[in-house]
């Protein structure tokens, strides 16, 4: 199975699948004697997002947020809001779903935006996160893997919106970049 635009498999279905479970049962516990709201970031969370809630033994609700970093590659640090919640977050604790924390810009934004709506919480649960890369000084309160400063693919992470539906996270390959 040779795949032009892959240079390695970094996470496969199996990992992906532990990830969950770990992640899922933590959460059950630390949100059994709360009012949860899960805000899935579209698009990029949503593989991660319905793995992620069929392993919390929760009542829950689910809503979706959606934003974009302006324009290019390179995260610009302005962020365009999207989609807005359609369920009111006051007095809710919301759990924040992304698939990935890089720069930190999009989620301080998000958290923000929701800080000031008077919820009970607010936490951030992230698939991947990138450390090297940070600008905003953020962290997650859940992390399903820390992975070095690569450009990654697959398992709702795109590049130019392609590779979302890969079933696994890839380092996507240079040869991409360059034509
Ligand atoms: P941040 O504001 O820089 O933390 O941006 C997070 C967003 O950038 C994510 O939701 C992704 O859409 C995108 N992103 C950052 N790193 C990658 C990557 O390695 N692959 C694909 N998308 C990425
Ligand atoms: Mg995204």
């Amino acid at each position: 199975m040779e795949k032009d635009f892959l240079e390695k498999v970094l996470i496969d279905e199996e990992e992906i699948k532990e990830i969950c479970k770990r992640l899922g049962a933590q959460i059950t516990e630390d949100y059994k004697d709360k009012n949860l709201l899960v805000v899935g970031v579209l698009k990029g969370s949503v593989p991660f997002l319905t793995d992620l809630i069929r392993n919390i033994d929760l009542e829950c609700e689910l809503d979706f947020m959606a934003v974009s970093s302006y324009e290019g590659t390179q995260t610009s640090g302005r962020v365009a809001f999207k989609k807005d919640l359609d369920i009111n977050p006051e007095g809710r604790d919301i759990l924040i779903v992304e698939d990935i924390l890089d720069s930190g810009l999009t989620l301080s934004y998000l958290k923000n935006v929701l800080a000031v709506r008077n919820p009970a919480s607010v936490k951030i649960c992230t698939f991947l996160d990138k450390p090297a890369n940070r600008k905003a000084p953020l962290t997650a309160e859940y992390v399903g893997k820390t992975i070095p400063d690569e450009f990654v693919i697959g398992y709702g992470l795109d590049y130019n919106e392609k590779y979302r539906n890969l079933s696994y996270v890839g380092v996507l390959s240079p040869k991409i970049y360059a034509e």
